[in-house]
């Protein structure tokens, strides 16, 4: 069983150079994954991808099954989970294009299902999460991005929204108080639960635009979001390519 998976968000729906050989349905007692799992190669290494948003990209952050993605992951033995999101940049160093791989996040989503720690409990369970991610899958991803030539920014606070609109100005800048340096709607609980289950999770982001009242745009727009995520995604891609060898 492969025991990689990428969750691909907005503008990574298909995995390019990923040879598919099978797809699986996995029911879970939280009900559907965004889609089946699609079993392939990529650059000889079994993997799994999911499209978080579903294959067709029509399913809202909110509207996420995220209990049941990670579980069907879990479920089928995966252990290392990269998930790439497509994201706003809050801070300077981060413009459109550019690639972070966070370390932190804050939570600012609300009414999601966002533990498997809550019916038929036999004692209340607090899971540490003072470090989010995995030390060791950032460090493969940082060190993928350096060997590829990919100016990556290596460390950032993921503050998570609830979407599925943008925010205002006034929240990117209560949100820059707080300390978030990018903005997107799908870190959380998808980051909680991997470590609910024991997964190895971390985070690929892509700046698709500069957060509300940043930059010099105006008003952000959906197609300057996907021209801007053609290019990130393709550098997502050959970040992935020389991670995948490394697993
Ligand atoms: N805000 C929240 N989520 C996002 C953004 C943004 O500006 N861009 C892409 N996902």
């Amino acid at each position: 069983m492969p025991e990689l998976a990428i969750i691909g968000g907005t503008g990574l729906t298909a995995l390019t150079g990923l040879q598919i050989t099978r797809k699986e349905v996995v029911h879970t007692p939280y009900g559907e994954p965004s889609g089946p799992l699609t079993h392939g190669v990529l650059n000889g290494k079994e993997m799994i991808f999911l499209a978080r948003h579903g294959y067709g990209h029509t399913i809202p952050p909110h509207r996420i099954n995220y209990r049941a993605n990670i579980w069907a992951l879990k479920e089928i033995g995966v252990r290392r989970v990269v998930a790439v999101a497509a994201v706003g940049g809050i801070h300077a160093d981060l413009p459109p294009g550019r690639l972070v791989v966070p370390d932190q996040i804050i939570d600012y989503t609300w009414s999601r299902a966002a533990t498997f720690y809550e019916d038929g409990l036999t004692h209340v369970t607090h899971i540490d999460f003072t470090y989010p991610y995995s030390p060791e899958l950032r460090a493969l991803m940082i060190r993928s991005c350096r060997e590829t030539g990919l100016d990556a920014c290596e460390g950032g606070v993921y503050g998570i929204t609830q979407g599925p609109r943008l925010e205002t100005a006034a929240e990117i800048d209560r949100m820059e108080r707080d300390g978030c340096t990018l903005v997107g709607m799908t870190g959380m609980p998808e980051a909680a639960l991997a470590r609910e289950v024991g997964l190895e999770y971390a985070v690929c982001a892509v700046i698709a635009n500069w957060a509300a009242g940043r930059g010099d745009a105006g008003e952000i727009s959906m197609e300057e979001i996907e021209r801007t995520l053609a290019t990130g995604m393709g550098r997502v891609r050959t970040m992935l390519a020389r991670l995948v060898p490394l697993l």
